[in-house]
């Protein structure tokens, strides 16, 4: 009798397992056949009325039984949990290539940046490296450090805004060199970037601007290291062997002086509206570094000589891509900003 309470016991939680649907519902079975309560404890404790021949052999059918019972639970949780993970890691499944709800606008670097960016890349392989000077310049760094004496007809080339008796708002990088010159000792690469102000507006010319200031002062310098200097640069910046052309000229912070044209990278010198038909454009000025300037600092001439070079930022890029009217730098137009999105 009890034999056969044990088998139809071990057949109902055998199925009862198989049938379970989660993880909860089967501990719920094991402990509804398995628990101290549950339906095999309770045939266990009608073992007492069995004969002592009788008990051994049900005590071991009972251990077998339980052994399936157990098995059966064993192979069925890890069949759940094995089910209930999968259909979590589906559920929870994130696709990371997704475009995120509120895709923020993607901005581009303003023009102006994006050539400064790129002149102090190319230079700072040649070994030079940036500084920077105030925009509010005593008139003696603007002016004076640089050869430029008062009523010297060279500040009629500026137009200046003073902001009082000793101070303008610097018409150029120049006085960078000056600031330099006085506090670090050669041999020097230096480049001075930065807004510049000149009381000047019309198509071509903008009140603000900015300029990059190179400045190399190491033993014997001549004009062949500017020109090799200014021909590399030349070639990174616009990305083709253009040819440089060196123009006699004059700047007091230098002598001589020479107004350097590169072949319009544009037509790559054929003629184009942008270099007026002439194959050439102007990107700057440059020179050897005037012995007077070098001695205002404390530099010690002859030993120590120096080439300079200045480029005006926008015109660069006016030349670089194009930029029909210099206006558009300032509009804030995003049909002209977007554009140099990388
Ligand atoms: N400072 C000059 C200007 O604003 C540009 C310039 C010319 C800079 C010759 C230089 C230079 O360093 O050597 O027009």
């Amino acid at each position: 009798m009890l034999k056969e309470k044990l088998e139809e016991v071990r057949g109902r939680a055998v199925a009862a397992i198989r049938e379970a649907q989660t993880s909860q519902s089967l501990y719920d079975v094991k402990v509804q056949f398995l628990g101290k309560q549950g339906q095999f404890s309770a045939l266990m404790k009608e073992m007492g009325k069995l004969t002592p021949e009788e008990r051994p052999v049900f005590g071991q059918l009972a251990n077998e039984a339980k052994n399936t019972i157990e098995q059966a639970y064993l192979e069925r949780e890890q069949a759940l949990k094995t089910a209930e993970l999968g259909a979590k890691l589906v559920e929870e499944a994130l696709d990371l290539t997704l475009p995120g709800p509120t895709m923020p606008p993607l901005g581009a670097q303003h023009p102006i940046a994006l050539v400064i960016d790129e002149i102090i890349a190319i230079l700072s392989r040649l070994g030079y490296s940036v500084r920077t000077g105030p925009l509010i310049e005593q008139d003696r760094y603007n002016f004076e450090a640089l050869n430029i004496p008062k009523d010297h007809p060279a500040r009629d080339m500026q137009d200046t805004f003073y902001v009082d008796e000793r101070h303008v708002l610097r018409t150029h990088t120049s006085p960078i060199q000056a600031h330099v010159l006085e506090t670090e000792r050669p041999p020097l690469r230096i480049i001075g970037v930065g807004p510049v102000f000149r009381c000047d507006s019309d198509v071509s010319h903008s009140p603000n601007f900015h300029q990059i200031e190179g400045m190399y002062v190491d033993t014997k310098v001549s004009m062949a290291d500017l020109k090799g200097t200014i021909t590399y640069f030349v070639k990174e910046f616009f990305g083709k062997s253009l040819k440089t052309r060196f123009r006699p000229s004059f700047f007091p912070f230098t002598e001589p002086s020479a107004e350097v044209d590169c072949q319009c990278p544009l037509c790559a010198g054929k003629g184009c509206a942008m270099c007026k038909q002439s194959g050439w454009v102007e990107i700057g000025g440059s020179g050897l570094i005037n012995p007077n300037v070098l001695r205002h600092a404390g530099v010690e001439y002859p030993r120590w000589q120096g080439f300079a070079f200045g480029f005006g930022i926008e015109r660069m890029g006016i030349i670089k891509y194009g930029i029909e009217h210099i206006g558009l730098y300032n509009q804030n137009d995003v049909r002209f900003l977007r554009q140099f999105s990388i």
